[in-house]
């Protein structure tokens, strides 16, 4: 059975970054509760050109580059996003056509906050069945257009980004070692968005009662979270035999530094093996697992042959956790550059799009 590891990884932020002071000019908060309650300082915010697949895209280049694997070998895309850019198309679909993945099967996955470790997942036993070789999973978020900016209860805790993984087979063993996934449906009211669904249509009435925007009972989430974290770091490391002791860092889902700190009391393991940069980030939900494990490679911390465990909660209710063997890119023999098929993938969407409208001007003329 086939190994499924890791071996490229790419995040994008959008430029523009809004500080606590700037939220303070919005509403009635100061940079010390929100410090104070939640550790974040400052987010990033889509510019209004932006989108979840273009912040995707790029994340998803980056990716490839470091796993050097042309998008034309990718089988799978699975993009999750608590933000995404239509009900339908799929986002993912959208990036697929971008990227110029043009074998890959490309879906989205919603599993909130929780949706990187799900479709890490999803990918990983894609690859372990023995049916597909290369995946590409994003966590793409573009929250700040969900996010009522006159709600000082959640306005301060978002901010958009992304980040993607390639996952490829190997004989070698590592990679995806174990996951748990859990959902608790009776909890959905804590976390919602609510318009636009079949159960609330879009219409004057849905827009007047701000069901388009993030509603959430926060000290509830703050409780779950608390509740669940711990318990799977110990679940899925309890399906390979580890301990804590066995892992060198935990990467956490961004969203509250107190909500980390209760989780390391009570896993009884010191801060510093926690990966954290909420403050810099605020919560990018789907996104802020690989956007910390992409940092923490930068900063030397997370390295080839260490086991980390990752672990996330949100709406849903879900949550879930995976431990992960850190391996990086496997040697290639010669070097892909899977920017240049960017160009290529405009110029045959077009194509495609062309060909598809003369196609459909001579049915016309026959039917
Ligand atoms: O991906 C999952 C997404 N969600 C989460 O992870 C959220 C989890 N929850 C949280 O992070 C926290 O519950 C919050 C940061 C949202 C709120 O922190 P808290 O410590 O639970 O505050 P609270 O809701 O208990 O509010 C305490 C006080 C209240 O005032 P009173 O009633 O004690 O007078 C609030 O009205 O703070 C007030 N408050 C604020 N004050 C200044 C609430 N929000 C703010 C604010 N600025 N932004």
């Amino acid at each position: 059975m086939p190994f499924a590891h890791v071996t490229g990884w790419g995040m994008y932020v959008p430029e523009p970054v809004l500080t606590n002071d700037d939220i303070a000019k919005m509403v009635e908060t100061s940079d010390e509760w929100i410090r104070d309650r939640t550790g974040i300082r400052e987010r990033h915010i889509a510019r209004e050109h932006e989108f979840p697949s273009t912040l995707g895209v790029e994340a998803a280049i980056k990716a490839l580059q470091v796993a050097n694997l042309a998008p034309t070998d990718l089988d799978l895309i699975i993009c999750t996003s608590s933000s995404p850019e239509y009900i339908f198309p799929a986002t993912a679909c959208i990036i697929q056509d971008q990227i110029g993945a043009t074998k890959a099967g490309a879906f989205d996955l919603q599993a909130a906050c929780t949706g990187f470790i799900f479709a890490t997942n999803m990918a990983a036993q894609a690859i372990r069945s023995g049916s597909i070789k290369n995946a590409l999973v994003i966590g793409t978020e573009v929250l700040s257009r969900f996010v009522n900016w006159k709600d000082r209860n959640t306005c301060i805790l978002f901010g958009d980004g992304a980040g993607a993984f390639v996952l490829q087979a190997s004989d070698k063993p590592g990679g995806v070692l174990s996951a748990v996934m859990h959902s608790d449906g009776s909890g959905a009211d804590s976390l919602t968005l609510l318009g636009g669904g079949t159960h609330y249509p879009a219409s004057e009435a849905t827009i007047h009662e701000g069901k388009h925007f993030v509603q959430m009972d926060g000290k509830e989430v703050f409780r779950f979270a608390t509740r669940v974290m711990g318990r799977a770091v110990i679940e899925t490391l309890e399906q390979v035999h580890m301990t804590t002791n066995d892992i060198q860092w935990i990467i956490p889902h961004q969203a509250n530094y107190r909500i980390i700190e209760t989780a390391a009391k009570y896993l009884k393991m010191p801060l510093d093996k926690f990966v954290i940069n909420v403050d810099r980030y605020g919560n990018t939900s789907t996104a802020s697992i690989p956007i910390a494990t992409v940092e923490s490679i930068q900063k030397g911390q997370l390295k080839t042959g260490d086991k980390a465990v990752f672990v996330g909660f949100g709406g849903g209710l879900t949550w879930g956790a995976m431990v992960i063997e850190w391996t990086g890119p496997i040697a290639a023999k010669k070097n892909v550059h899977p920017e240049q098929y960017r160009q290529f993938a405009r110029l045959r969407s077009l194509i495609r799009r062309a060909i598809r409208f003369i196609e459909g001007l001579f049915s016309r003329r026959t039917l």
